[in-house]
Parts: C-alpha cells; structure tokens; sequence
C-alpha cells in the first residue's frame, strides 16, 4: 500500500460538457467524489491523500469559473464537516489561502486548527497551489531564517515544504486523460509511481481507486538502485 497517494482531479469541464452542463456541474459532481476516496484511503490504510483541487495557472480561467472554484472548497469542507470530525481526517491545505474572501479564509483555518490532533487520514488540499510556487516559498523561508548556505540540505527543504513532516507520495493519479504534472507536487514527486486513467475524476469511483492500488502493488520501486537478485551477484563478482 502506498503511504501516500496524490490525485490530479483532472477532467470535471469535460463531464459536464459531455452531458450539456455548465463546465461548474463537473466541479460540483468532482468535489463529492473525495468522500469515498478518503473513506477508501483509511480502509486500505492508506496514511496520505493529497488531492489537486486549484493550481496557480487555474487563475487564467473565466473569472466566474475561477469564483465557483474559490466557493467550492470552504462549502464542501462545511458540507462534509461531520464526517471529517467522525473519521478522524486531519487537513491540510496545501497553498496560499490568502486569496479566498477572509470568512471562507478562516473557516478553513479553523477546520485545519480543529482537526489538527485527528489521526485516521491526512487529506491535504492543494488548493491555490502550484509546485514551483511552493519551492520558492521554502527557499525565501530558509533565507529569512538566515539558514547559511552550507546548512541547506534536502530533508531541511523538505521540513520547509507545505508537506513538512508527511512522506513523500508513492502514488500519484491523473484522471481525465493527460499524461503530465502540471505543476503538482514538484519537490516530492521525483519518485512517485504514476498511474493515468482516462476516466473523468467525476467519474472516478472508489473500485477504480482500488485498481490504481492493485497496481502500485505490482510496481517494481528501484529508486536508482539494481533490483536486490542483481545486487546479490554483484557482489559475488567483486567479491
Ligand atoms: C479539473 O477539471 C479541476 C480543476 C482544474 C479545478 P478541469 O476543470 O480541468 O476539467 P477539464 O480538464 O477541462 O475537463
Ligand atoms: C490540473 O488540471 C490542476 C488541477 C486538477 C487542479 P488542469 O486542467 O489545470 O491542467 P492542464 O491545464 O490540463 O495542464
Ligand atoms: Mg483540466
């Protein structure tokens, strides 16, 4: 099982395109998706869910789009509220929440204040996030903390990171057909298994999310390294 697993929620304009809707029907339906795979995330153990919900170029859509997308995350966190209490889901946002209007703004900082000791499931919202984005946020952290440059080492990137004390993701999901990150989770990702599926994410079901674990679990993970059979007669070669 993966520790961690990351979902690019590709695809909601598309769906509802599909049926004749407004492209905010597909964001609508997506966002009621999460719930299952959360659920499904703490049935399989599965200690990390971050979900790609805006990204920082998501600016440059239509400003009503762009308006529903910033109602959209303090409304379902309200809406699932109860269940978040009652399965224990920690949250995190991932990104600057600085942009949301200062009520919604602080209705999601108190959710992430009063789920912060919860324990089933770290489900980390990227929202206004973007990877590159996140990286220079870390390096202006460290500098103004007057971190000399010899002090700079990957783990101390890392503890600067929205992700800060979290593993890094194994798995990482794309819906909706397109093969690439878009920025999502630039610093972490280097060794992530990836897992696309044409499948549009308000279509993306929780036996699908199943599948993508079946999957991993048949992924071979070298990290750089020869696999351990070739390891072993590499050494009786030296040795
Ligand atoms: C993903 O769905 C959700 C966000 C980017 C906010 P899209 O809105 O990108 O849907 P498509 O890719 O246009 O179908
Ligand atoms: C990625 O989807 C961002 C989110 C899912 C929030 P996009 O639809 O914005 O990505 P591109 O434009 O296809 O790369
Ligand atoms: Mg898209």
């Amino acid at each position: 099982m993966p520790a961690h697993a990351a979902i690019i929620m590709d695809g909601n304009g598309r769906w509802a395109e599909q049926r004749g809707l407004e492209r905010r029907a597909g964001h609508q339906e997506g966002a009621r998706r999460v719930r299952d795979i959360a659920a499904a995330c703490i049935d399989h153990g599965v200690a990390v869910l971050t979900i790609y919900a805006f990204s920082t170029e998501n600016w440059d859509r239509p400003v009503d789009e762009v308006s529903f997308l910033m109602d959209l995350i303090p409304e379902r966190l309200e809406a699932e509220r109860s269940t978040i209490f009652e399965q224990r889901v920690r949250v995190r946002v991932l990104g600057e929440v600085e942009t949301l209007p200062l009520i919604d703004r602080v209705a999601v900082q108190d959710i992430v204040r009063q789920t912060a000791h919860h324990d089933a499931l770290d489900l980390n919202i990227a929202f206004n996030y973007g990877g590159r984005a996140e990286i220079m946020r870390a390096l202006r952290k460290l500098i103004r903390e007057g971190v000399h440059p010899d002090d700079v080492t990957e783990s101390l990137i890392s503890s600067a990171m929205y992700t800060a004390g979290q593993p890094d993701p194994d798995l990482l999901i794309r819906t909706g057909g397109d093969q690439r990150s878009s920025n999502f989770l630039v610093w972490q990702s280097i060794y992530s298994e990836f897992y696309f599926t044409p499948t549009l994410w308000p279509d993306f079901t929780r036996a699908e999310f199943e599948r993508a674990l079946a999957d991993f679990a048949t992924r071979r993970r070298r990290f750089g390294r020869v696999p351990a059979a070739a390891q072993v007669s590499g050494a009786s070669v030296d040795g």
